[in-house]
């Protein structure tokens, strides 16, 4: 997608039909240069509406991220919002440019997202929520073991607030039924002693084509399909980032042992079997007990009581 193409579809984000001739003139390119956009804009997964003698009409109008309405609604958070057109990917932006404590920078197109362990995040224009936060904290990599659960609690508080009801998988899915609707990644830069450079990605799922959930290996949905009242990515955004400034506030002072009751009750398998998959390739099975002070997962198996760091594991619930 180029700036031609989304200044044209800016235009067409009214949901009426603008002709070509108009639209030329107005972002005074020629008619050939408003063609390729047009159909760089269909490529991008966006459908737009071709009627001769009328024009151009974005057949499903989105709502774009307002940096200016989210400042203002999250008030003194202290949080300096930047939201790009596209970036390969906000964790990788962040990263590389070394951004300062409590930058968000937000994207309505991520063309390289990523998951954990080297796994692709797919994300359609229009269709997610894509964002990451930069935070310093003064204390080494070990204190932030569980910063990701912290996260997906905030996810969950969020949620709430706008009516929508989750469960977190460890240790960094959002589900519904089942389907992941969401997903976080945390990096970090810094030694062991600090202080320590984090980026913490958030991915959520809007609306999905059928070409994207054909794309994703497991199963998934999206706000649109799961709430009635539908909140827009701006609302979310602003939810999420004002219930991650106080969780993450409170982690830096006490780490996540005030979160561990509350997010073992929003955990999908708490009390359930489960198989966990260790970077070895081995399995193994047991029942989940809980999480302890540094976020790792408990499990009581047949060898005792047993936990584990999220690292490289997986986890799998069992029928
Ligand atoms: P685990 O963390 O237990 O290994 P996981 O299989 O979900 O779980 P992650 O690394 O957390 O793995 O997430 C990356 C995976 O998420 C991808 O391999 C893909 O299956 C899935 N995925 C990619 N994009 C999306 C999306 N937009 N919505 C939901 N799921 C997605
Ligand atoms: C996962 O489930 O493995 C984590 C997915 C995290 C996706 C988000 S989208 C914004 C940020 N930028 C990325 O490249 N990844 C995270």
């Amino acid at each position: 997608m180029t700036p031609l193409a989304f200044s044209m579809l800016r235009i067409l984000s009214d949901g009426q039909f603008h002709s070509g001739e108009d639209i030329a003139k107005g972002l005074d390119v020629s008619r050939a240069s408003l063609c390729n956009a047009a159909k760089a804009i269909e490529a991008a997964g966006i459908e737009l509406d071709r009627i001769r003698g009328r024009g151009y009409r974005m057949n499903r109008p989105f709502e774009w991220m307002e940096r200016e309405a989210c400042m203002e609604k999250l008030g003194n958070k202290g949080f300096d919002i930047e939201i790009r057109d596209v970036v390969d990917s906000t964790n990788s932006e962040l990263l590389r440019t070394n951004a300062p404590h409590r930058k968000v920078l937000a994207a309505e197109l991520q063309t390289c997202g990523r998951g954990r362990m080297g796994r692709k995040w797919e994300a359609e224009l229009g269709g997610s929520l894509t964002f990451s936060i930069a935070w310093q904290f003064d204390r080494g990599a070990g204190f932030l073991s569980g910063l990701g659960l912290a996260t997906s609690l905030a996810l969950k508080r969020a949620m709430q607030a706008c009516g929508i009801e989750i469960f977190i998988k460890w240790p960094n899915d959002l589900l519904h039924q089942f389907r992941k609707l969401g997903g976080i990644l945390i990096e970090v830069k810094g030694d062991m002693l600090g202080p320590t450079f984090v980026v913490i990605g958030i991915g959520v799922n809007f609306s999905l084509s059928e070409k994207a959930r054909e794309s994703i290996d497991q199963a998934v949905t999206c706000i649109d399909a799961i709430s009635a009242c539908k909140p827009g990515r701006n609302r979310l955004f602003v939810a999420i980032l004002s219930e991650l400034h106080d969780i993450l506030e409170q982690f830096e002072r006490e780490g996540f042992s005030p979160f561990r009751e509350e997010w073992s009750e929003c955990h999908v398998y708490q009390g359930k079997p489960v198989r966990l998959r260790l970077p070895s390739g081995k399995m193994e099975e047991g029942r989940v007990i809980g999480v302890n002070e540094r976020g790792e997962i408990l499990l009581e198996t047949g060898k005792g009581q047993l936990s584990f760091a999220s690292g490289e594991v997986s986890l799998r619930g069992m029928a």
